[in-house]
């Protein structure tokens, strides 16, 4: 099989993405423009803008895609783009630019799912390590701003297949560390910023409850060898997560405790600074404020260990995969790699740029389809809910 090139675009939310991939195993290039300054004095995405920024910033970066890969448009094979989850309008800008190019170029366009896309991350990033022996089933938990979701992913041949089994009730892990970072008045995208805080607090100094979900059999899967079947759909629920309870609680801790007027201080403070550094952030925090963020994460990231581990337990799984903007973050990373090797399981997370969003993994994802020749139809289109099966 000759090798294959494949121009990947993502525009599904905050980030206007662009790549080429080799063969579903090599990255010759990756270009993502960030929206950040756009949305950051709004402390979180507008939709409407995103849509805009993804207009100015599609060709630019689709034509470095392809210079920093020394390829031209005629000299790819094929063409790939995220369908969705994301917000429609932007979905729409990417995805009417892809056909637009497959049709000039008569070129084949696979549509890809977003959530696939990152799973896809890891095996990309997998591959280029040269390590293509992987353990199955795989259980993948995708963990970003907009989804905490945990799949089990099988493959046969080259066509792969998903199935849910945890999910978010409400808000995504992503949206919490987002959340909490404007209650703390610490801009937007809180997650890096909370990620580079929490080293320097205490992380036991707040006592935060863990989501409580109920479930028909709190047992069920709580031990090594209990394992669930198919049909045990019920039982799903036991592996779902729930994160607004805590943005709450952290609501209810700074209004006891008093920090609203340093909260206002530091969020004029970094108002006032259009690209802060991470010194910026810490010298603007007091150490209650860094213990509450460090005991935050904390929790934050035992909750996602502790089910995801629990999941691949009760589902007897070979190898987990750790996905999405929240995977990079430093402190999940190591933990999860230790508890997970207390059970002699595998953790695998793609390096930190292909955690968050990019068009890398858009176009690892459309490889096996497009050895499957599943391509889009020229009339296909964005689909803000699409799901993963
Ligand atoms: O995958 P992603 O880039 O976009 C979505 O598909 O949502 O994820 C973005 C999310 C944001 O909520 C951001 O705050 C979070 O990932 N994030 C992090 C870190 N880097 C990004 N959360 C915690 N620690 C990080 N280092
Ligand atoms: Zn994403």
């Amino acid at each position: 099989m000759p090798d294959t090139y494949i121009l990947g675009i993502e525009s599904s939310c905050d980030e206007t993405a662009a790549a080429v991939v080799r063969s579903g195993e090599q990255v010759i290039s990756n270009v993502v423009a960030s929206q950040f300054a756009t949305h950051a004095p709004y402390g979180g995405v507008v939709p409407e803008l995103a849509s805009r920024e993804h207009l100015k910033a599609i060709i630019p970066v689709v034509r470095k895609a392809l210079s920093d890969a020394g390829k031209t448009y005629e000299s790819v094979d094929a063409l790939a783009v995220t369908q969705g989850p994301g917000l429609a309008g932007a979905l729409l800008v990417g995805i009417s630019y892809a056909k637009a190019l497959a049709f000039a170029l008569s070129k084949p366009l696979i549509a890809v799912n977003h959530l696939e896309g990152h799973i896809h991350a890891v095996l990309l990033e997998e591959r280029q390590q040269g390590n293509r022996e992987l353990g199955f089933p795989v259980l993948a938990l995708v963990v970003s701003g907009g989804h905490t979701h945990l799949y089990l992913a099988e493959h046969l041949g080259d066509s792969w297949s998903y199935r849910n089994i945890g999910k978010t009730r409400d808000d995504a892990a992503g949206e919490a560390f987002d959340k909490v970072a404007k209650l703390l008045g610490l801009g937007y995208p809180g997650g890096p910023v909370i990620d580079r805080l929490a080293a320097h607090g205490d992380p036991r100094a707040v006592k935060f409850a863990h989501s409580q979900i109920k479930h028909p059999d709190r047992r069920l899967g709580s031990s090594p060898g209990q394992k669930i079947s198919n049909d045990d759909d019920a039982y799903g629920q036991r592996f779902d997560f729930s994160y607004s309870g805590i943005k709450t609680a952290v609501l209810r801790y700074l209004e006891t405790h008093h920090m609203q007027s340093s909260i206002e201080a530091r969020r004029s403070a970094l108002a006032g600074n259009p690209k802060p550094e991470p010194e910026n952030y810490l010298g603007l925090c007091d150490r209650p404020t860094l213990d509450l963020i460090a005991s935050f994460q904390r929790t934050m990231i035992e909750d996602l260990i502790s089910k995801t581990l629990a999941a691949a337990r009760a589902y007897e799984v070979a190898t987990v995969f750790v996905t999405g903007g929240v995977a990079a973050n430093q402190e999940l990373r190591q933990s999860f790699e230790r508890k997970a090797a207390q059970e002699g399981l595998p953790v695998l997370f793609p390096s930190r740029p292909l955690s968050t969003d990019n068009a890398a993994m858009i176009a690892a994802a459309a490889y096996p389809k497009f050895l499957a020749r599943d391509f889009a139809p020229m009339d296909f289109s964005a689909e803000a809910g699409l799901a993963l099966h």
